[in-house]
């Protein structure tokens, strides 16, 4: 459609269905609910959305399969005055068909053309079945493994979190295969603002925070996010300081639209107008709809509160239509880009050849490959090299295909390879076989045994939305079995499956090797097998910190400088009952192969405006073994006016290196790069110096001046 006849169809909208193009609602509506079934929902204006209103709406969530959709948008078309398709939308975070690894394993590779590469592949399979936009990105900073959806996230750095959410956003809406027009989906970056902060991890509790903390940490992701152009931004479900995002004027106005410069369309997380009542802020429906609508929330995910009430709210206050002629205008617009007024069915024979098409189930085996984080290997126990000839697997997640993790969306578990198919695959006729417990596996198998792979971790379902936990350790049955194993005197290493960082402090002297594989996806069982066995090596990087102890949470690497920094001395930065620092710090993670750094040079010791700071070095691969390098650089802020973190990450590089290959690489750090927003929020540079540090901590390597 030409602009114009936009426009003209936007003059031909009555309020209501302009209205009814700011609502979305779950598609299980249209399935014609009984009244029985209706009476069980109880988020829902019910007598809104049912009848002649259901062919207004705007969009759907929470179907898939491009028979269901097209079914949806049939009925709706047929019935709809003027036969705007809908839109339909998805939270596939991590894949739709075949699934990825969850995205803090994918935070882990370091990799933004990966991640734009997964993105690009979920977009082709969420095309494929009918949906339009995807509830991803999520570049929430996390700092807490308590809360259950530090999965969702890319970790504890803004920086990282914010390229690679960039890279997402890349990935689903240009795709290289025509845009949004072609195989793209647009992009809703969750969730605005501050969801991963919620008061001591507590799912959809409250989050207070200064504006410095906000600006230069918690918002950083969105901003740098927002430079991708994402079509949406979802709002949170907490309170920001003192007012439900959802109705947060600062927020969705002052930070996202004018500081950000965002100019797409907000929306919503699922059923937070309405929960503005139970936030308190209003005392009913309509008041409900008016605070979200005036803050800045254009579209009103499942309630039916816009619907219902905003005739009435632009009735007694006019100037509104303004605004919804323009949220509804850039829905029409992108309707239009996505195709939906030419053609908006989806091809259910395309789709049975998209899903897990061979390319996106190579992408994902490597892509476990890379995001797996070898936290642990005393004596080079892995990989398990010929010598051992009767590998045994073991443990709780030895033979399930349970390992997608959350936010599976359409991913099946019949579609996963598990660990033990994985491992007969690779390991042949030296496989053992695999089970659950040590007792269930026969005398004579641990005796012939002369390898033992043991599976640990949390179940795919304690981690995800409203999964938020107080302990972070391992079961007590799972502690028995390392001990029972480790007794065995036998060879052995750890593989992990989890959806956050656990507190492994009672368990690692009696783990001798630890392979960490968060939830891996469809290809998770012989994408691990294959490390396992050395045909290729892990080389992930962690992205948020492993604490030794529960109540260690929140911990992350680049905190606040204290007056009393952390020593011996109980009157320090520590608690009296636990080591101080993580058990694995942000930027750990081994590799089989041997990497030497060396020739390490600056280009100048000042940086200027015009004059950047380039660090070379030199890695060497001083082993057989095929491998990548992640490497970190951090600055230290010697001394500023107001606090800065002990440590900020501020440029990585990732190379591949070949048996005994050397790479030179180059890392250029800019003025800007060494700004921070001082009390009174002004971007500075302060003059003095700066160290710099490369992977190691311990000792900077240059100084540098401004
Ligand atoms: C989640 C969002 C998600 C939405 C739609 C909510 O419960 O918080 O992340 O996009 O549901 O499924």
């Amino acid at each position: 459609m030409e602009q114009h006849e936009l426009h003209k169809l936007l003059d031909q909208m009555t309020l209501h269905e302009k209205i009814g193009q700011m609502t979305q609602i779950p598609g299980i509506f249209y399935s014609g609910l009984s009244a029985e079934e209706m009476a069980l929902q109880p988020l829902y204006s019910k007598n809104i959305l049912q009848g002649e209103n259901l062919y207004k709406m705007g969009s759907v969530v929470a179907v898939s399969t491009a028979k269901a959709i097209n079914e949806i948008q049939r009925q709706y078309l047929e019935n709809s005055r003027l036969k705007i398709p809908l839109l339909f939308m998805h939270d596939a975070i991590h894949g739709y068909k075949t699934i990825f690894p969850i995205p803090l394993g994918l935070s882990c590779t370091w990799d933004e053309d990966l991640v734009r590469d997964v993105a690009t592949e979920t977009a082709k399979e969420l095309r494929a079945a009918g949906i339009h936009v995807n509830f991803s990105p999520m570049v929430d900073l996390v700092r807490d493994a308590r809360w259950g959806r530090v999965m969702e996230s890319f970790g504890e750095d803004h920086l990282l979190t914010g390229k690679l959410g960039a890279a997402m956003i890349n990935g689903y809406q240009n795709a290289p295969n025509g845009g949004l027009n072609g195989s793209g989906v647009a992009a809703a970056l969750k969730h605005f603002g501050a969801c991963g902060a919620a008061v001591a991890g507590k799912e959809y509790n409250t989050v207070d925070m200064s504006r410095r903390e906000f600006l230069d940490y918690y918002g950083k992701p969105y901003e740098i996010a927002i430079e991708e152009e994402p079509k949406f931004v979802m709002s949170a479900f907490n309170a920001f300081n003192g007012m439900p995002a959802t109705a947060n004027e600062e927020l969705m106005n002052d930070i996202l639209r004018e500081r950000y410069g965002f100019e797409g369309i907000t929306i919503s997380d699922w059923g937070s107008v309405i929960e503005l009542i139970n936030h308190r802020v209003v005392a009913n429906p309509q008041e409900a709809a008016a605070l979200a609508l005036k803050s800045g929330t254009d579209i009103e995910m499942s309630s039916g509160t816009y619907l219902e009430n905003c005739e009435a709210i632009i009735a007694e206050d006019p100037d509104l239509l303004h605004y919804i002629n323009e949220v509804v205008l850039k829905l029409l617009e992108l309707k239009n880009e996505l195709g939906l007024f030419e053609n908006p069915f989806a091809d259910e024979v395309y789709e049975s050849e998209v899903l897990l098409n061979q390319n996106a189930l190579s992408l994902a085996k490597e892509t476990v490959k890379q995001s797996c984080v070898l936290l642990k290997n005393n004596r080079n126990l892995l990989p398990i090299t010929d010598h051992y000839q009767n590998v045994l697997l073991i443990g709780p997640f030895a033979k399930t295909q349970e390992l997608l993790g959350a936010w599976r969306c359409e991913g099946k578990f019949e579609d996963v390879v598990s660990l033990e198919q994985g491992m007969q695959e690779v390991f042949g006729n030296r496989f053992l076989g695999a089970y659950e417990t040590y007792d269930n596996c026969p005398l004579d198998v641990v005796a012939k045994a002369d390898y033992i792979v043991l599976t640990i971790g949390e179940y795919w379902d304690k981690s995800g939305e409203g999964r938020s936990s107080v302990n972070l350790e391992l079961c007590d049955a799972q502690k028995e079995l390392i001990k029972t194993v480790n007794k065995t005197n036998k060879p052995y290493a750890c593989v992990a499956f989890a959806g956050r960082p656990l507190a492994l402090q009672s368990v690692i002297d009696d783990i001798p090797a630890l392979l960490w594989a968060w939830y891996p996806g469809t290809q998770g069982g012989v994408a691990i097998a294959e490390l396992l066995a050395g045909h290729d090596t892990p080389s992930g990087k962690l992205t948020m910190s492993f604490p030794r102890a529960s109540a260690q949470v929140p911990i992350y690497y680049n905190e606040f400088s204290s007056g009393r920094p952390t020593s011996s001395s109980p009157y320090t930065n520590r608690y009296q009952d636990c080591e101080p620092g993580p058990l694995f710090p942000f930027g750990h993670g081994l590799t089989y192969a041997k990497l030497e750094y060396s020739d390490f040079e600056i280009s100048n010791p000042v940086i200027t405006a015009d004059k950047s700071v380039v660090i070379s070095f030199t890695v060497e691969n001083k082993s057989e073994i095929t491998t990548s390098d992640i490497s970190i650089l951090y600055i230290k802020d010697v001394i500023s006016q107001a606090i800065r973190p002990v440590r900020e990450m501020k440029k990585w590089s990732k190379v591949k290196l070949e048996p005994f290959e050397r790479k030179r690489i180059e890392l250029e750090l800019e003025l800007d790069d060494l700004s921070y927003l001082n009390v009174k929020l002004e971007q500075v540079v302060e003059p003095g110096e700066f160290k710099i540090f490369i992977n190691d901590l311990s000792q900077a390597k240059f100084t540098i001046n401004y």
